[in-house]
Formats: structure tokens, C-alpha cells, sequence
């Protein structure tokens, strides 16, 4: 697995998996429309690493652009971060996420096909388990029902990607169900940089931080959680980067179709991560009880036994360091790349 194609490979993930794969002295491509991130990304990947990725300027959904990079390089697996992620946009423009998440991610497979490439990292989401049937949620439960088009298009493409390994022996496919990826590298040069005002707890907590924002609004504070706010599995983008190098090392032993969660096991609040923030960054918080925002559950953590297991990846940062990463990021770029 030396060659590896990294879609979406400018943007938050991306970036921070780019860095260790250079790290490990891959041979990297990137292919990124850009639609949701900035060269400056990979830029500031070099400045750390002192080493480059080659960077193609391109969409998924483009059958040409694709196969040129194919055509031009041996690409041994392709780990597919590209894709729109911004659940209300995706209520508001369902046709947009499902040509661009599901269609897009059918394209690169053909073209893989078509090269006679057949290893795949797919990022997927804990939000394809809809409302937790039983917690921590472990790879064994079904799927349920996601809330919006967004989650929709991940529980597709993975029902796709698995139907694909299935009908074809030579593909190996490891799905990755990423719970909720906070922090930044430790450097500070690269991290999160949401368009707009943020969806995401994390990214709204530092912009009200910085005074971008002017306080957090909680949404619910009577669900069936210890402090009565949302309990999410938070897991340090770093730690969630070094489980695709990990991935890697599963499709090279020729593992077929893998799925696996990707969290820490333990769930915070969201008072705990306004508490937990205001320690590590020495700012205060101001926030609002707001009412629950749809499609919301109460609580949703990841049993992390599976990749113990079969990848021997564990995450290791804790709450402390994910919000002191998060802050370092977004204060010393408080306007983003
Ligand atoms: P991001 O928006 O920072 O990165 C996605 C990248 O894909 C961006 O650089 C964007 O420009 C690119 N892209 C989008 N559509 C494209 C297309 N058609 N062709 C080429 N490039 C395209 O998002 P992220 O947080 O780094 O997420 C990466 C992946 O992980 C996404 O698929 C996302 O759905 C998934 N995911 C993210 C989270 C999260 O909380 N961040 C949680 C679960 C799953
Ligand atoms: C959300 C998406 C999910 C997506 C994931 C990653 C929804 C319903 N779910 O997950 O599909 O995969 O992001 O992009 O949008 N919160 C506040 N105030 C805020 C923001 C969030 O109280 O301003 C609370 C939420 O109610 C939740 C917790 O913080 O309890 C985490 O929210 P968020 O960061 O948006 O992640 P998820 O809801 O888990």
C-alpha cells in the first residue's frame, strides 16, 4: 500500500490523515474539488512534514478527471474522504448530496474497477445507526433509519460498496464509522475550518471563544442523560487519522469487506465539554438552554472492542487534549485558513 489516492484529502480529515501517511513516507495524491476546504491545508501539511503531496484539482463525479489519475499513477488503495457533510444543507438539497456523495462515490468505483484497482477506505458515520437500538453502539446492531439526506448517503454508499465486495472477491472495502472528530494537529497550522456558521458543537465553542460568536445554545436539556444534555463519543482527529493507516494495513492482508467504528467508547455531555473547554483554554462560555434540534438522540458512544481487535488501533487523546488542540487552532486562526 504505498500509492494511495486520497479524495477530500484538503479538508479537515483529510489533511490531518494526509500528514501521517507523509509521515510514514507513502507516496500520496490528493484529488479534491475544493468545494469545502483550501490548498492552504496541504500547504501547511508540507511546512510540518517537510514533505509534499502531489495535489490534482478535481471532482469525484468527473469520469475523465478520475481516470487520468489512474492512468497516470499505480495507485494501490484509495482512502474516500470527498463528500458534502453539512446535514441541513443536505434537508434543503437532497439531489445535491446524493449526486455528490452517492453517485460521485459509484464513479470512483468504476474507475477503480476499470484500473484494475479494488481497495477502498469508505468514511462513513455513526449516524447510520439512527437512534441507538442498544449503547455502546458495536458493528453487530443494524443500521436504522438516518434522519436526514446526508446520513441517508453514507448508509447508501456503504450498502453499495458492500454489495460491490459481495459480487467480487478482489475488492476490499473497510467502512469506517467515525463517531464525533474534534481537535487539531498540535502545531496549530491545521484544522477545522467550517464555512459559515458552524453546525458542530466543537467549531461553535472555540468561535464563541474567539468573540465570533456570541454564546453556544444547548439544544435540551432534558434528555435522558446524566446532566440532561446530548452524550456524544468525541475522538481526537489525530487519533481518527491513524485509524485509516491502520485501515491500510487491513485491505494489505487482503480482508474483504471490514466495518468498523471508530471512538473513544466514552461519551461526554455537552456541559462537560463546555466545562472541559473553559479549563483548557482559560475562556468562558456563554450559553443558552435552547430547545432540542431535530433529529437529535439522546446519546451515542461507540464500543472501539472491534478495531482493538482486528486493526490494534486504539484511540488515545482525551478530552483535555482534544480541547486544548481545537482552541490552539481556532485562536491562533481565528478566520480560518
Ligand atoms: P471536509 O468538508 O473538511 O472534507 C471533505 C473534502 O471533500 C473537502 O475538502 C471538499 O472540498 C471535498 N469534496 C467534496 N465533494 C467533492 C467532490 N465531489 N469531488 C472532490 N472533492 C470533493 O469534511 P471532513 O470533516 O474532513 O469529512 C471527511 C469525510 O468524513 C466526509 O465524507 C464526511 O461526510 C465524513 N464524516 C465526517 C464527520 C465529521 O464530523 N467531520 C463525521 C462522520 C463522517
Ligand atoms: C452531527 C450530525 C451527524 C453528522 C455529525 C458530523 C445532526 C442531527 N447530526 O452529529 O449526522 O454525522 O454531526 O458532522 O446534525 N449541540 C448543541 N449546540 C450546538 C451544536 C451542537 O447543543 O450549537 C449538541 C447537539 O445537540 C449534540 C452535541 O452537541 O448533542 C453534538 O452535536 P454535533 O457536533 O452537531 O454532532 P452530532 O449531532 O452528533
Amino acid at each position: 500500500m504505498n500509492t494511495v489516492l486520497v479524495t477530500g484529502g484538503s479538508g479537515y480529515i483529510g489533511s490531518h490523515t494526509v500528514l501521517q501517511l507523509l509521515e510514514q513516507n507513502k507516496n500520496v495524491i490528493v484529488f479534491d474539488n475544493l468545494s469545502n476546504s483550501s490548498l492552504e491545508s496541504l500547504n501547511r501539511v508540507s511546512e510540518i512534514t517537510g514533505k509534499r503531496a502531489e495535489f490534482i484539482e478535481g471532482d469525484i463525479r468527473d469520469t475523465d478527471a478520475l481516470g487520468d489519475v489512474f492512468s497516470k499513477n499505480d495507485i494501490d488503495a484509495v482512502i474516500h474522504f470527498a463528500g458534502l457533510k453539512a446535514v441541513g444543507e443536505s434537508v434543503e438539497k437532497p439531489m445535491l448530496y446524493y449526486e455528490n456523495n452517492v453517485y460521485g462515490t459509484l464513479n470512483l468505483c468504476n474507475v477503480m474497477a476499470q484500473h484494475g484497482c479494488k481497495n477502498i477506505i469508505f468514511s462513513s458515520s455513526a449516524t447510520v445507526y439512527g437512534d441507538p437500538a442498544a449503547l455502546p453502539l458495536h458493528e453487530g446492531l443494524p443500521t436504522g433509519q438516518p434522519t436526514n439526506p446526508y446520513g441517508q448517503s453514507k448508509l447508501m454508499v456503504e450498502l453499495i460498496l458492500k454489495d460491490i465486495c459481495n459480487a467480487d472477491n478482489d475488492w476490499n472495502v473497510v467502512l469506517l464509522r467515525y463517531f464525533n472528530p474534534v481537535g487539531a494537529h498540535p502545531s496549530g497550522r491545521i484544522g477545522e475550518d467550517p464555512n459559515g456558521i458552524p453546525n458542530n458543537l466543537m467549531p461553535f465553542i472555540t468561535q464563541v471563544a474567539t468573540g465570533k460568536l456570541k454564546q453556544l445554545s444547548v439544544f435540551g436539556d432534558d434528555y435522558n442523560t446524566p446532566d440532561g444534555t446530548g452524550v456524544r463519543d468525541y475522538i481526537h482527529v489525530e487519533d481518527l487519522a491513524n485509524g485509516h493507516l491502520k485501515a491500510l494495513d487491513k485491505i494489505a492482508s487482503k480482508a474483504g469487506l471490514f466495518t468498523c467504528n471508530l471512538g473513544t467508547g466514552q461519551g461526554y455531555s455537552v456541559l462537560d465539554m463546555v466545562k472541559t473547554f473553559e479549563a483548557a483554554s482559560g475562556q468562558k462560555i456563554p450559553y443558552v438552554i435552547a430547545p432540542r434540534r431535530s433529529g437529535d438522540v439522546a446519546s451515542c458512544y461507540a464500543d472501539p472492542a472491534l478495531a482493538a481487535k482486528e486493526l490494534g488501533w486504539k484511540a488515545e487523546k482525551g478530552l483535555k487534549e482534544m480541547c486544548e488542540d481545537s482552541w490552539r487552532w481556532q485562536s491562533n486562526n481565528p478566520n480560518g485558513y
